[in-house]
């Protein structure tokens, strides 16, 4: 099996007397597609949150590519490899499409200010190459052609693409996609998992927390199952489906 990706102990956080995420284990092998379900406030959002680095957990580890990163910033983790889109759509809506997935980009870009100041050779030469890789991105998730178009006049599908985009632009090796097919068109579907499977092509490693089943189920190497907090279950789709805890935890629910 070789050293995971991606690997959690005990990890835990509480708000107030809420266990958002309770002690969960586990482990993503690189190159896979893991999907976290659950219910709604089930703890899947606020796991991504551990994970990147927004949150610090109250107990805990997690560990990337063999190394504690627990206590690294947001930012540092995205250094490193770590990327993500949100459950609530994160652009700048005032800026074109080709800026908003260039700020992926500049999170990871060696030049510092006084680079930019400076304009010296080199980040000229470094944000053309950027400028080119940004644009084959956007083609890939099937944005080309919007390039300059503000981000606030995409309609909602591509607004979700070019997310996608942006966290690819950080050239991750393990993307972290919340909740990718929600409120998409049922026509849409097909499309956002040939790019998922694309992704994974491209070697990148993703965790995608996804509530429609169909999708999930399409698409995952491996899906982990969490209810209040706490991991109830993990396996291939077939055993998870047919798993009594997960049944049961759904079935708690309208959904
Ligand atoms: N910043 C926060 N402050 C207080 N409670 C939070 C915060 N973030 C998440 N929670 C709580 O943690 C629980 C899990 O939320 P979340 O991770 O968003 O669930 P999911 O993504 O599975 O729907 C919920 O009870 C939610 O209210
Ligand atoms: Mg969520």
């Amino acid at each position: 099996m070789g050293t995971p990706l991606l690997k959690t102990q005990s990890l835990s956080i509480s708000f107030g007397g809420v266990h958002a995420v309770d002690k969960v284990d586990m482990e993503v092998e690189k190159g896979q597609v893991f999907a976290i379900i659950g219910p709604n406030g089930a703890g899947k959002t606020t796991f991504f949150n551990l994970v990147s680095g927004y949150y610090f957990p109250t107990g805990g580890t997690v560990t990337f590519k063999g190394e504690d990163i627990t206590r690294l910033k947001a930012y540092e983790r995205t250094r490193r490899g770590i990327g993500r889109t949100f459950q609530n759509i994160m652009l700048f809506r005032e800026l074109s499409v080709l800026d908003n997935a260039m700020v992926g980009l500049h999170s990871r870009l060696k030049s510092n200010l006084i680079g930019a100041f400076l304009r010296t050779r080199a980040t000229r030469e470094e944000e053309e190459r950027g400028r080119e890789e940004v644009r084959e991105l956007l083609h890939f998730v099937g944005l080309d052609g919007h390039e300059d178009n503000l981000a606030k006049n995409l309609p909602y599908g591509m607004q979700k693409r070019l997310e996608i985009a942006r966290a690819l632009a950080t050239r991750p090796e393990l993307l972290l996609l919340d909740e990718p097919a929600a409120g998409l068109p049922t026509q849409e579907l097909s499309s956002l998992v040939e790019i998922i499977q694309k992704i994974r092509d491209r070697g990148i490693t993703v965790i995608l927390i996804e509530h429609k089943m169909d999708v999930v189920m399409s698409i995952s190497d491996r899906i982990m199952v969490l209810n209040f907090g706490e991991k109830i279950a993990e396996g291939t789709p077939e055993e998870v489906r047919h798993n009594q805890a997960v049944i049961e935890a759904y079935l708690g629910k309208e959904e």
